[in-house]
């Protein structure tokens, strides 16, 4: 390399962080690349070729040194003790305005802690959501900034290069807040995509089991879907998947083992729903289906006790299917924006929810068309403003949601589990109820233990003498 310094330097060369690294070289900055073990180093190097604005360093002080000041330092590790590892051998070595930015899928409240710590030594701290996968890494990620102002300035016109184009050509990066607000906005996205992912796959399941429809029919289906409104990434690898063969002719879909792995955030999201009340049925479902689906052996041998009977006449098609489908879709944002507008208010971070729909709409998992929507729908109400009472939504629903029950109804009788469907309904139906059972449980509590209950019209709380 020349002796000019580097302008920024990734910390962790696993697939994220090597992509991230040649997407910076692509765009033409200078990029210090380290990793603790150098055989990672060395092969992202011969992947890339030398000379081509990755430079390779060995030793995290010769790291530190290549790096222009204020330095900018991108973490790319495993998310949990490892980056507070990175945290700590970095500590000596950097100088005040410095900047350090956690790229990966940590907890947002680890990143509230690290970054209220190195404040106090003047170091700069960003948490950053990364979407996308390896694709996204190597050409254009969704990226969610959280971070001081300063931090932004200094750091912004190297994350609009490397990120990804909303559907206006945008980039797609914004600054969400102070401290956690990116982490926090990554794992609501998280959250929100194993509830697209358990949706789209209950729609499989509808196809397979209740139409039986053929698997090549069903990727023409997830083709038909992405022409229209659904049209999303996750749609248009679904149809991908249902036409890949392996050289004996048979589909790799059938042959995968039916057991979902997750990693955590989409634990967390629910888990914050629950530390923030928000009622958020079909996130939280989503994760119970990966559960259920992971306890195969169980699962079996309960199935063999209770034999399924296929249905004789179903009472829906294809086309309720797609219905029910974005009617669900559609219902599981909302409750991925309320949990939004709830930490919003926790935590003080003023979310701007049109710019984190559309940040959404390019580079990340749950890129969609449908985020153009949510975007014009937030930018007319900035307050955030329940979307289920925008006259949009309300249409949508009116028309949709008609086949969302059917099928919820219909798949029932049949015994076929819609966990993520039938919960988005769950959630309608609770959340339009003016009048919900709860009295009941009030007095039951009161009853039992004096926890008091409050009259409906009005007044403090009081217990009443059931005997
Ligand atoms: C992304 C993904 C990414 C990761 C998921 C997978 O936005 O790029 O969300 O972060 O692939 O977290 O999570 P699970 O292993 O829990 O499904």
């Amino acid at each position: 390399m020349n002796n000019e310094k580097n302008q920024t330097g990734i910390i962790g060369l696993a697939a994220m962080g090597a992509n991230l690294a040649m997407n910076f070289a692509d765009r033409g900055f200078r990029t210090a690349v380290f990793n603790r073990s150098p055989e990672r180093t060395e092969a992202l190097i011969g992947e890339y070729g030398s000379g081509k604005g990755l430079d390779p360093t060995y030793t995290i002080e010769t790291f530190i040194a290549s790096l222009a000041r204020p330095r900018k330092i991108i973490l790319m590790v495993q998310a949990g003790e490892a980056v507070d590892r990175v945290i700590d051998s970095l500590r000596p070595l950097v100088d005040q305005g410095d900047i350090i930015v956690d790229g990966g899928n940590s907890f947002f409240r680890d990143t509230i802690r690290r970054e209220t710590s190195l404040r106090q030594a003047g170091i700069e701290f960003v948490g950053l959501g990364v979407s996308g996968g390896e694709e996204g890494a190597r050409r254009g990620p969704s990226l969610m900034f959280g971070g001081s102002e300063a931090a932004w300035e200094a750091l912004s016109p190297y994350l609009r290069a490397i990120a990804a184009k909303d559907f206006s050509g945008e980039p797609c990066v914004a600054r969400l807040g102070e401290g956690g607000a990116g982490h926090y906005v990554k794992m609501v996205h998280n959250g929100i995509e194993y509830s697209d992912m358990q949706l789209i796959a209950e729609s499989y399941s509808l196809m397979k089991d209740a139409l039986r429809y053929p698997n090549d029919a069903i990727a023409d289906r997830f083709r038909l879907w992405n022409e229209g409104r659904l049209e999303s990434f996750l749609i248009e690898i679904s149809e991908r998947i249902f036409r890949a063969k392996e050289h004996d002719g048979g589909y790799v879909v059938d042959r995968i083992l039916d057991s979902a792995g997750s990693k955590g955030t989409g634990k967390w999201t629910a888990e914050e729903s629950l530390e923030l009340g928000e009622p958020s049925f079909s996130l939280a479902a989503s994760v119970f289906a990966r559960y259920a689906s992971a306890a195969k052996e169980r699962r079996v041998r309960i199935a063999e006790a209770y034999p399924k009977h296929a249905p004789e006449k179903i009472a829906f098609d294809a086309d309720d299917i797609e219905r029910a489908l974005y009617a669900a879709k559609l219902l599981s944002y909302a409750q991925g924006y309320a949990l939004l507008a709830e930490a919003s208010k926790t935590y003080g971070w003023d979310l701007d929810f049109a710019e984190i729909s559309r940040i959404w709409q390019g580079g990340c998992i749950i890129r969609a068309r449908f985020l153009t929507d949510m975007e014009q729908l937030f930018r007319e109400h900035p307050e955030g403003s329940d979307m289920l009472l925008s006259d949009g939504v309300r249409e949508t629903l009116g028309a949709d949601l008609p086949a969302l029950r059917v099928i919820v109804a219909e798949a029932t009788l049949a015994g076929i589990a819609l966990p993520g469907l039938s919960s988005s309904l769950s959630y309608f139906d609770s959340m339009s109820s003016a009048l919900l059972p709860a009295n009941l449980i009030q007095a039951q509590r009161d009853l039992f233990g004096a926890h008091t209950f409050r009259r409906t019209e009005g007044g403090p709380a009081e217990h009443f003498d059931w005997q």
